[in-house]
């Protein structure tokens, strides 16, 4: 269904790259414009915007605000990849009839399998192993003895939403005590609450990130946080970039008022400060917390059902908080 001729087909503007799955699940019942490929980006908007019902989403690197979603009068839905959805003003959209969607617990398990992978590479320094072995310094000396261990530590989580609750199942598996920090004491959660951050960094020597990013967590961890955590301290940020003020982080890894850090996320992605690069003490991913075929793939699958839910006028599958369904108009 590539024509809109008989005026019924929806039209839907693709925001990224043309991911297999999103495109063959979307070419056949829908109008599909690809942004990405129009060469003038702002005659191209100006031409559609008036006919757009639905944004596909397909990176979080694409900024949704006010002005752009200003720009399509008819604009009824917003399918975004991803569980984090700070890229998009999503309570802009609930107060303007715009319902959100993102893409929740499918990539659970995978992110939280990634946070402990980041966790070990930290604290045992793996990463830093398998560079002194391939730089051919066995021979010469073994790597040496890893200075941190997760045997004595306690990590303390920063959010507890569902893959927060993956990866404490997982360290609770590993024997590692949990305790964490959300604003809101969750009953139905087995570890202990601390309702101040600062309290629970003092007592902990371990904090892995998993929350929202935006503007209610913009540098939560900052050069305070950091110092009380102390000089055993390791941070893992399986979030955003934004929840961490970098400039400090970078600070406190330089000084070693902190122990290392694991850095999934940052601040300006796919950017990372040069000073970071520099260290020893910290370990770098590219994002990527779902990055596997099998999880990326059920994250485009459920952009798709979201958009095909839609339109056959049964609603989303899984719109944000900031746009329940039906709206509270
Ligand atoms: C994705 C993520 O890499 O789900 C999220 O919020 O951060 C990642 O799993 C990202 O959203 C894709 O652009």
């Amino acid at each position: 269904m590539a024509t809109d001729t008989a005026g019924d087909t929806p039209n839907v503007l693709l925001v990224g790259t043309a991911k297999p799955i999103v495109v063959g699940g979307l070419d056949p019942i829908v109008r599909l414009h690809r942004l990405i490929e129009a060469p003038d980006r702002e005659r191209f908007l100006a031409d559609v915007a008036g006919r757009v019902r639905a944004l596909a989403v397909t990176h979080s690197g694409n900024k949704i605000d006010p002005a752009f979603l200003q720009r399509f009068p008819k604009l009824e839905i917003v399918s975004s990849v991803g569980v984090g959805y700070d890229h998009i003003d999503a309570a802009w959209a609930g107060q303007n009839g715009i319902v959100v969607t993102n893409t929740p617990e499918v990539l659970d398990e995978e992110v939280a399998d990634t946070a402990l992978g980041l966790l070990l590479s930290t604290v045992r320094e793996l990463p830093q192993a398998e560079r002194y072995l391939r730089a051919g310094k066995w021979a010469e000396a073994p790597f040496p003895l890893s200075r941190a261990t997760l045997r004595n530590r306690t990590v303390g989580l920063v959010g507890m939403g569902r893959i927060g609750r993956a990866i404490a199942r997982r360290l609770d598996a590993f024997g590692v005590p949990v305790v964490y920090h959300t604003r809101r004491h969750n009953p139905a959660v087995p570890y202990r609450h601390y309702p101040a951050l600062i309290d629970m960094a003092r007592d902990v020597d371990t904090l892995m990130l998993i929350l929202p990013g935006g503007p209610a967590t913009r540098n939560l961890i900052d050069a305070t946080v950091l110092k009380a955590l102390g000089p055993d301290g390791i941070v893992i940020n399986m979030a955003r970039g934004s929840v961490v003020d970098e400039p400090a982080l970078i600070q406190a890894l330089k000084e070693r008022t902190i122990f290392a850090a694991g850095l999934d996320v940052f601040v300006n992605e796919p950017h990372v400060p040069p000073e970071l690069i520099a260290l020893e003490n910290v370990v770098l991913l590219p994002h990527l917390g779902s990055a596997s075929v099998h999880t990326r793939a059920r994250m485009d699958q459920l952009v798709v059902d979201n958009l095909a839910c839609w339109f056959a006028g049964k609603g989303p599958v899984t719109p944000v908080p900031e746009t329940p369904w039906p709206l509270a108009r």
